[in-house]
């Protein structure tokens, strides 16, 4: 079939057979397909979804584009987690290198900013000279030594998600069940692990804002994985507002040191023990959650999870000085206040706005090719549910220049929800499914 074909059979509602899906993830792996095509046949995808069949076979065929890594004789369990995007979700680095510390072996393999959510890779690439972009051989050495390394998709690992993933970013056909699935198991099935925690994340900060569609998409992660051999768990958790004070790249590595030093927000420090102890115990370390749940803590509070976390940085070429001096991350010191225009309780801090708003001062791209501002962002002052008074500073944004400024500025106006009575608290973790 021709290209314009396949797409045409994608758009009118048809199932692509394991070979036509195939040809698609070759034209993306092997750059056979122009990336209009590609994004025409993504946008296919998104409106008219795919099959569980075609979602497992994409998940496949998107997993072998690159080469698959095992590992017969590490010493311990090589197990992951992986997010389906957030606002200020910068867990990964935090609970990788205590679950690390725990005896996990953690081969992390993770993406960029996608949409209005912020990626790891960009998140670490903040921190003076760390490499995400390691061969084989060094991944597999640092693995080895430390238990844990953390990349991006490469030419080697994934390569199809690597192009549609940064095609997704920018032609908005983020938020479908079938390519999330697709895009997050290509990599973990590449990584060679044997069990993978899933957060999925629900709520206005999500890519699926309605609990019944997060189910859906986390049912679809765990069914996948589990066809692939690989066992998966997942918890739907709650995105309306950010996660921790911090968003934006460098921003959010400082939080992270500030939680492995045992201080920082609670809602970020106790999901991220959460996961890594679900790690720690899918690994067969500490088979109940509660011991697990203790082991991490006593990594947390012996200060071993930051020394792995300062181990990590040397081991990628990473300047680990910013462990004790966390200014060395460079944050834009150009400030505007957001205020209460009204006094009242705040109840929300919309976490998609917030997202946008990053992404326009330079945190995350608008074209494929762009490159992100690791120094811009937002910090909070006030998170929900608290009562203020109108002039109070809610957030502040650290923009360069001025850019995107007036766009993101209104957008962090409007996120705010403050009403006269205050609104019952939701939980963070909502479901588990095991
Ligand atoms: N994380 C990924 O790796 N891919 C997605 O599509 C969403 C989150």
């Amino acid at each position: 079939m021709l290209i314009p074909e396949l797409i045409r059979k994608k758009r009118e509602g048809f199932s692509l057979s394991e070979n036509e899906i195939k040809c698609f993830v070759d034209g993306a792996g092997k750059g056979t397909w122009p990336d209009y095509q590609l994004s025409a046949m993504l946008m296919a995808i998104f409106f008219e979804g795919m099959t569980t069949r075609e979602t497992s076979n994409l998940t496949h065929h998107m997993a072998s584009s690159g080469k698959i890594l095992s590992w017969p004789d590490l010493p311990g369990p090589a197990i992951d987690k992986h997010s389906t995007g957030g606002v200020g979700d910068k867990t990964s680095i935090i609970l990788g290198p205590l679950a690390a510390a725990c005896g996990v072996f953690v081969p992390m393999i993770s993406g960029r900013g996608l949409g209005h959510t912020g990626g790891t890779l960009d998140k670490l690439e903040s921190i003076p000279g760390f490499n995400v972009r390691l061969n084989l051989d060094s991944f597999e050495k640092i693995l080895r030594t430390l238990g844990i390394a953390m990349i991006g998709q490469t030419t080697e690992i994934a390569p199809a998600d690597r192009i549609l993933y940064s095609l997704r970013d920018v032609t908005a056909t983020v938020e479908s069940i079938p390519l999330i699935t697709a895009s997050i198991l290509s990599k973990k099935i590449a990584e060679g692990i044997q069990g993978l925690i899933m957060d999925v994340k629900t709520g206005m900060g999500a890519f699926m804002p309605e609990v019944a569609k997060a189910r859906k998409l986390a049912k679809s992660i765990v069914n996948t994985a589990r066809k692939s051999g690989i066992h998966c768990q997942a918890i739907i958790t709650n995105m309306d507002s950010p996660l921790g004070y911090k968003i934006g790249n460098a921003l959010e590595i400082q939080e992270c040191i500030e939680i492995l030093k045992g201080n920082g927000p609670e809602d970020t420090r106790e999901l991220s023990i959460n996961l890594a102890a679900k790690m720690v115990q899918m690994g067969g370390i500490k088979p109940d959650l509660n011991e697990a749940t203790r082991l991490v803590r006593d990594k947390l509070a012996n200060g071993e999870g930051l020394a792995k976390f300062s181990a990590l940085i040397q081991a990628q070429g990473g300047d680990p000085r910013v462990i004790d001096n966390p200014n060395m991350l460079e944050v834009s010191t150009q400030t505007f206040e957001i205020k209460a225009l009204e006094s009242g309780w705040l109840n929300a801090i919309d976490a998609s706005k917030l997202g946008w708003a990053a992404c326009h001062l330079g945190a995350g791209r608008d074209k494929a090719e762009a490159s992100v501002d690791a120094g811009v962002g937002i910090i909070l002052h006030r998170k929900p549910s608290c009562r203020v008074t109108k002039g109070d500073i809610i957030m502040e944004l650290r923009h360069r220049n001025g850019k995107g400024l007036e766009k993101a500025s209104e957008l962090c106006q409007h996120s705010l929800a403050i009403d006269e009575k205050p609104r019952s608290e939701i939980q963070l973790i909502l479901e588990e499914i095991i």
